[in-house]
């Protein structure tokens, strides 16, 4: 087990997540505490993986630089940046020089999940499987690859995006993967080739097992809606993270500071160097990021606020997101997953609703946005 080697996908935009994912790449978007990306590396960790290949596309240069080699998670993390995108299978071929020749795990780059590695892995040996995906119930897998099982657990049908009508069972593919090295045999080189649309398909019926994880908790965050959900979720223990050891002692940071009559929620987290106004509500699911100023009377829930941005007396923020350096006016109302970049001004007397995104920089001035 300890030698199992990881392969992370990290070649997607992320455009559904801008602006957050505007000057960065996703998976180091922040998310409660941390880069996305330390949930993940701290639960393969926690799995008793050593060795990470991290496949990366989009500026990567970034990424190295706040991951690193992996030493603060326990970890020696490969980078390998591909010079042209080649899809989720394609992307393998980039990673094989690094690899050893036993099984690995392959691991889609942007799920937040606590689901049990290690019975996966001990479930791939004991049916000598070649590929063995890890499958979670969902309520809508439209989105999503779904899997369909005989009662060995083998794959008896694999959908990608399935319709609708298509629809026969909740099991989706998690985007984790145990996979053995003669999966390479299945993906043409030098080509751009999708795992879920041409080799899960091939390998139905020839060794692809369905692992299936219940009770766990599983979520992809590549939406603005879904991404507060995590945060309110890790905020809540709804799923097992590290974060959990740190709000231990209470949701204010012992080097934040807290106005007069200002109520903070359990489930919200007041970081370091932060400052929360009086009578200030920071509600559940509310970050207010390091260094991050509230002013008195505003009231938050579920709204993250980022490191160094400035919301003023009496605003608003319920389900939206303020970038990092990003500043509010006084009374500014923000609703419904909208999204102001990093950097942006947003004078006093707007409201922002409906999803609305404003980009990194930005400046609007007083009274301009009314939806
Ligand atoms: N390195 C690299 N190169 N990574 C890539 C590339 C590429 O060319 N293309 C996609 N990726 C990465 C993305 O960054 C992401 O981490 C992962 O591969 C999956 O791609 P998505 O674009 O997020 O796919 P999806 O979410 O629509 O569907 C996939 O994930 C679902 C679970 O979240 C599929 O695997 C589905 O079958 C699955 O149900
Ligand atoms: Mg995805």
């Amino acid at each position: 087990m300890a030698s199992t080697q990881a392969v992370i996908l990290v070649g997607g935009k992320g455009t559904r997540l801008r602006p957050l994912t505007s000057n960065r790449p996703k998976p180091i978007v922040p998310l409660v505490d941390r880069p996305f990306m330390a949930y993940m590396l701290e639960w393969v960790a926690s799995h008793g993986i050593t060795d990470v290949v991290m496949c990366c596309g989009f500026l990567a240069d970034q990424m190295v630089e706040e991951i690193g080699d992996g030493e603060a998670y326990g970890l020696h993390i490969t980078w390998v940046s591909e010079p042209e995108p080649r899809g989720t299978a394609g992307a393998l071929w980039y990673a094989h020089p690094h690899l050893r020749d036993e099984r690995f795990l392959m691991l889609n780059g942007d799920v937040l999940t606590d689901m049990d590695l290690s019975a996966q892995i001990a479930q791939h040996e004991r049916t000598g499987a070649t590929g063995t995906l890890a499958l979670v119930p969902v309520e809508d897998p439209t989105a999503y690859g779904l899997v369909r099982l005989h009662e060995d657990q083998s794959v008896r049908g694999f959908l990608e995006k399935p319709t609708p009508e298509q629809i026969d069972t909740d099991l989706i593919s998690a985007g984790a993967y145990v996979l053995e090295p003669s999966i390479f045999d299945l993906i043409p080189k030098d080509r751009l080739v999708s795992i879920e649309r041409e080799v899960w398909p091939k390998l139905v019926g020839h060794g692809l097992y369905g692992c299936v994880h219940r009770g766990k908790y599983w979520m992809d965050i590549g939406t603005p809606q879904r991404y507060l959900e995590g945060t309110q979720d890790i905020l809540a223990w709804r799923v097992r993270t590290k974060v959990a050891e740190r709000l231990r002692d209470g949701p204010v940071d012992p080097g934040a500071t807290v106005g007069d009559g200002a109520v903070v929620d359990r489930a919200s987290l007041v970081d370091t160097g932060a400052r929360v106004g009086d009578r200030a509500t920071i509600g559940a699911g509310s970050i207010v990021g390091p260094g991050a100023t509230i002013g008195d009377d505003a009231i938050l829930q579920n709204a993250v606020v980022l490191a160094g941005a400035t919301v003023g007396a009496g605003a608003r923020l319920r389900d939206c997101i303020v970038g990092i350096d990003a500043v509010l006016g006084d009374g500014v109302v923000m609703s419904d997953a909208a999204m102001v970049g990093d950097g942006a001004h947003v004078a006093e007397g707007n409201v922002l609703s409906h999803g609305l995104r404003v980009g990194p920089g930005a400046q609007v001035a007083p009274g301009t946005l009314w939806f």
